[in-house]
């Protein structure tokens, strides 16, 4: 009897208990309300104070909550190939944590060279997993920014020239890493597409453009990745700093595309309060604010968005409104991030991690040229290889500015070549040249000491002979992460390879047939001895298996399919943003010296328009080295004829296309089937085609398979500048399907009413 009582008390008093918690529960807290009334009651709990400090950094890289009502804080780590190791507070410089290693995964180039948006899925989540573990809220990436010219130091952390791949391949890569409760924050918005004058330039540019190719991979990530938020850039538009644009951040991206997340600056982008206040800006990073240096004890009280606001809300020259709707921005951010209680913890390195990494790498590989099928090497005839070149043992993963990375292991061509080689062959290394033996970045190091002061012909000679005394030469090449290569903060100097690498690469090609040249880059680069080479393989950055990666495309264990995300150009002139200037910038400012500071910033205007990369050179009829799409493959494919539904569309109807793609050769592979449209007769200036669908196939020997592409007359439209809207012409027009931009296979023609 007693006991039963007890029990029963016992019982009472919990759910009294309990019933007292839920019913005080404030809202904000309470998860079974909308999340739009959280925010409201949040809100309305803060004070003024409070809202202020959350728009602005408390660290290098957070920003506070709402201590008092236990509202967390946002922790944010670059991104976009690998989660950053940890800095002191207030610093670049490492804290010098043990426990912050990770994977390193290929760059973005590599990545759109896949051409394949499950592997940018794959990438995403695996990426967002070791953020979560890491306990990061907001990933610094992806970074969309359109390949305008083969110069721009940061082309690797980007996605290409193409409006169209860039949007499909990015959708799933903020798809995957946001499943972890952590945003992604696509960058830099808009128009940084140089790291020259990147905090002292102007952009000009005429709608079309900006509406065809600049914006719509970051209207792809907003709209259809909800990318929970976006990081502004340093540049000016309309001569408006990007961070706080009116045109960009108000007009465009709140307004038009009904962005409903966060804006926040990149670091040290924001320059006028008011601006910030009044142009879409909400979460300020970096900021160097005026007269206080580096270490200044109340530096973010001193942001932008900090004091200089407070006071001005409190003096009553500006009013409450923007403020609370950054607040609410930030809360919204918060619910789906630092308060999701339903996010999975994340983890670092897993087996699944390196696999992903491996194989977004060997499917990001782009055979250029194989010409008497060099590759795959054939272990029975190699029984002595030569590796050659400082590529082969250089880390990549160190270096190159915000992105760089300190990695569990990377594997390095040369001992991916090994591993994979050297049970059946004797695999032999010689440097060739010396080209940068740095191996540090803001504090970490590579552990690499790659000195070597032999004189350039010693080294050469000492290659040469290796070669002529090998049955195959592989020779790693290319650029690096050191400072006007690839690399955030400069632009390289020149297209051609550094270090002399030109030399030595015909030098080998002289010693021995069986050559293959592997470029290591982010970029393309001139290649004047491409006659004299017989096999040449792109393989980009390509993170902590980069080695396994490349050894794994070397042997045909993976068959290469991967596919230029831009044009190579023969040489810099063909390009149109040199061809038709500007770049740097506007050459009588540039002549002038402007650019040097921000009180005398320089013009660079897009002469070029629409005309970008493959647009302009298939347009303009100039035969580039390799065309955006190019890449080869150990099997053969052929493509059937195209059909279509029909010949006659209207406007509110789709067509669709059907091809068959068979593999006629003796390996599996896979190929991309690339679908270009032509408008054959417009009243604009229209390119010659442009990429509207695309599909990767796996394909066995003897297999063939019907791939189908529809679309809409969204696929046919052009920006009309004067209606501000897009505008599908009736007439002719031709639907175009091959494996490359220069490699159109079969052609159906429509007429759209
Ligand atoms: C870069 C951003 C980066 C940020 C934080 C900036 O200099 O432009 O891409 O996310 O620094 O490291």
């Amino acid at each position: 009897m007693f006991k039963k009582t007890a029990i029963v008390s016992l019982f009472t008093l919990i759910s009294a208990s309990y019933m007292a918690q839920t019913q005080t529960l404030p809202i904000y807290l309470d998860e079974s309300k909308p999340v739009e009334q959280r925010i409201q009651d949040a809100l309305s709990r803060m004070t003024l104070e409070e809202k202020v400090a959350m728009l602005h950094a408390q660290s290098k890289f957070s920003s506070p909550g709402v201590p008092r009502l236990g509202i967390p804080e946002f922790w944010t780590t670059d991104g976009p190939h690998g989660v950053r190791p940890e800095v002191m507070w207030d610093e670049w410089d490492q804290a010098g944590w043990t426990n912050d290693s990770i994977i390193a995964y290929p760059a973005l180039t590599a990545l759109s060279a896949t051409w394949n948006k499950k592997m940018s899925w794959n990438y995403g989540k695996a990426l967002g997993e070791e953020a979560r573990y890491r306990k990061k809220d907001i990933l610094l990436g992806p970074g969309v920014n359109i390949y305008r010219t083969p110069l721009n130091g940061r082309n690797f952390e980007y996605m290409g020239e193409d409006p169209y791949l860039t949007s499909k391949m990015v959708v799933p890569y903020i798809k995957g890493v946001q499943s972890n409760g952590v945003a992604t924050s696509v960058k830099h918005f808009a128009l940084n597409n140089q790291e020259m004058f990147r905090h002292t330039s102007n952009v000009n540019v005429d709608d079309r453009a900006l509406y065809e190719i600049y914006l719509p991979p970051f209207k792809a990530a907003v709209t259809e990745g909800d990318s929970w938020t976006i990081m502004g850039a340093y540049d000016m538009y309309k001569n408006q700093y990007a961070s706080q644009n009116q045109y960009l951040l108000n007009d465009i991206l709140k307004k038009e595309w009904g962005y409903k997340g966060v804006v926040l600056s990149d670091w040290g982008a924001v320059n006028n309060t008011e601006q910030a206040i009044h142009n879409g800006l909400d979460l300020e990073f970096g900021s160097w604010t005026n007269g206080l240096s580096k270490g200044t004890k109340n530096a973010y009280d001193n942001y932008y968005l900090a004091k200089p606001y407070l006071d001005l809300i409190k003096s009553g020259k500006v009013g409450t409104k923007e403020l609370d709707d950054k607040v609410t921005r930030l809360l919204r951010l918060a619910y789906k991030t630092t308060m999701n209680r339903n996010k999975p913890f994340g983890n670092v390195a897993s087996e699944e991690h390196k696999a992903v990494a491996k194989e977004i790498g060997e499917e990001g590989i782009v055979l250029l040229k194989n010409q008497g099928n060099v590759l795959p090497i054939d272990v029975n005839k190699a029984k002595k290889i030569a590796v050659i070149g400082e590529n082969a043992i250089k880390v990549m993963t160190v270096g190159g500015g915000s992105s760089s990375l300190k990695v569990k292991y990377e594997t390095l061509p040369l001992d991916g070549i090994k591993n994979r080689f050297g049970k059946q062959a004797d695999v032999q290394y010689a440097r060739g040249y010396v080209g940068d033996i740095g191996g540090e970045y803001n504090g970490v190091k590579s552990g690499q000491n790659l000195k070597d002061d032999r004189p350039a012909e010693e080294l050469l000679n000492e290659a040469v002979e290796l070669a002529k005394n090998s049955d195959y030469v592989i020779f790693v090449g290319g650029l690096n992460k050191s400072d006007f290569q690839d690399s955030e903060g400069n632009d390289r100097k020149s297209y051609g390879l550094p270090y002399n690498q030109d030399h030595v690469i015909s030098a080998l090609a002289k010693a021995n047939k069986n050559l293959a040249v592997v470029l290591v880059s982010g970029n393309a680069v001139a290649m004047p001895w491409i006659k004299e080479v017989p096999s040449v393989l792109q393989s980009w950055y390509l993170g902590s298996e980069a080695g396994n990666s490349i050894a794994s495309v070397l042997a045909g264990d993976a068959n290469p399919s991967g596919k230029l995300p831009f044009t190579f150009p023969v040489k810099l002139e063909d390009n149109s943003a040199h061809r038709l200037g500007e770049y740097p910038g506007q050459k009588d400012e540039l002549a002038a010296g402007k650019g040097k500071d921000q009180k005398n910033p320089i013009n660079i205007t897009y002469n070029e328009s629409i005309f970008v990369g493959y647009r302009w050179h298939d347009t303009k009829k100039i035969k580039p080295l390799f065309s955006f799409g190019h890449g080869l493959s150990y099997t053969t494919f052929e493509f059937g004829k195209a059909t279509a539904d029909k010949n006659v569309m209207s406007q509110d109807d789709k067509i669709t296309f059907t091809v068959i793609v068979k593999n006629t050769g003796k390996r599996a592979g896979a190929e991309v089937a690339q679908l270009y449209i032509s408008d054959i007769k417009a009243s604009v200036p229209r390119p010659a085609k442009e990429l509207k669908g695309f599909e990767k196939v796996f394909l066995n020997p003897g297999e063939q398979k019907e791939v189908t592409f529809t679309i809409d007359k969204t696929s046919l439209s052009y920006f009309d500048a004067e209606k501000h809207d897009w505008v599908a012409e009736p007439g002719d027009f031709e639907a175009q399907i091959g494996n490359s931009s220069d490699a159109i296979k079969t052609k159906v023609k429509f007429t759209l009413k």
